[in-house]
């Protein structure tokens, strides 16, 4: 518990008297008033500087969602230092730090110009609470809406009221990336989205990592791989597109064949190797825990479990769709291929909410 006492008889600025707020005198302590406390005019100078920082805070919001919109998110801005970087990205993150920037730097130039400035003693207590300083809390809190002028200056609290109501625009607008991921893929429902992916007949299986192709020999009984799409890197190289990886991960595991219970298609499997996808049905986590003994595969995120002996069915957790499996095969060099595209939606099932 602190008790503060400002120094008496300073100016407050714009008219507010000391003694109504209570001051105490500080001893020892010269004071020295500000331009502001002295100088009418200056007041209103910074009241005026304090508004404009708000104002332009909201500007730059309204100027983030217009460059979220329309900006290409492929397309990239030449920055000294930095090289190429992505122009949505640079657009945005400008328009959100400079908004946030404006905030914070009108709020501390309304603290040092406009509030009072006052010596104050700040004395220490035990660490009881008495009834009385309850009291004295709920005193302060009322003096210090006072000290702050915040009923007084009415352009500065609409203002700020104003940036602060289109702050959380961004947070809002940025929930359109759950639905669409480009606008290449607009007008697409999120569960085609979610079902296309970089596998087609023949492409290779590659280790996720080292990008080397895989045989059914590499694989053990008992063991996983990691993998991704043989074109994986050059896609990500040419589009830039994040999300391809992260549709198209499998983990491959390999099981005596008398352990395969069932399968999402007819022979699915090479030899009793299977492939399904990495990323969890709940929420997207990628997973690659597996109990060879039990053929569980467990998501570190919510803990659910799928049986990968038994179609991915989903065994334990909040997962309320199985794991999507993927057709295998080889080709002529003996390499593990897919035999086609996944024949539902990978990931997260939110869609299925409608
Ligand atoms: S993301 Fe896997 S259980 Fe939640």
């Amino acid at each position: 518990m602190t008790d503060i006492t400002p120094q008496e008889g300073h100016d407050q600025g714009h008219g507010s008297a000391p003694a109504k707020l209570g001051y105490s005198p500080v001893a020892d302590i010269p004071h020295k008033p500000r331009l502001t406390d002295t100088d009418p005019k200056a007041a209103r100078r910074a009241e005026r500087q304090v508004a404009t920082m708000f104002l332009l805070s909201m500007l730059l919001i309204v100027l983030f969602v217009v460059a979220y919109v329309t900006i290409d998110p492929s397309s990239t801005v030449y920055i000294p230092v930095f090289g190429d970087v992505g122009a949505s990205n640079f657009a945005l993150g400008l328009t959100m730090g400079g908004a946030v920037f404006l905030i914070g730097a009108g709020a501390i130039q309304w603290a040092k110009k406009l509030m009072p400035d006052v010596e104050v003693v700040q004395q220490r207590h035990d660490m009881q609470s008495p009834r009385r300083a309850t009291a004295e809390a709920a005193a302060n809190y009322e003096r210090g809406k006072e000290e702050s002028g915040f009923a007084r200056f009415t352009l500065i609290r609409r203002t700020l009221i104003g940036a602060l109501v289109l702050f959380p625009i961004p947070l809002v607008v940025v929930l359109r990336d759950l639905w669409t991921a480009s606008p290449a893929e607009a007008g697409k429902s999120p569960a085609d989205l979610l079902s296309e992916t970089l596998w087609t007949k023949g492409s290779r299986i590659v280790s996720d990592g080292t990008y080397l192709p895989v045989k059914p020999a590499d694989l053990p009984v008992g063991g996983l791989v990691s993998a991704v799409p043989a074109d994986l890197q050059e896609v990500e190289e040419a589009e830039g597109n994040l999300n391809a990886r992260t549709k198209a991960a499998i983990i491959l595991v390999r099981m005596d064949p008398e352990e395969i219970r069932s399968q999402q298609g007819e022979g699915w499997d090479y030899q009793g190797i299977l492939a399904y996808s990495k990323i969890c049905t709940h929420v997207g986590c990628p997973i690659a825990l597996y109990e060879q003994r039990t053929h569980h595969l467990l998501c570190p995120c919510h803990q659910s479990t799928f049986d990968l002996a038994d179609s991915g069915n989903v065994v334990f957790g909040p997962a309320a769709r199985r794991m999507p499996q993927l057709q295998i095969g080889v080709d002529e060099e003996g390499y593990l291929v897919a035999m086609n595209d996944f024949q539902e939606p990978v990931g997260p099932s939110f869609w299925e909410r409608g």
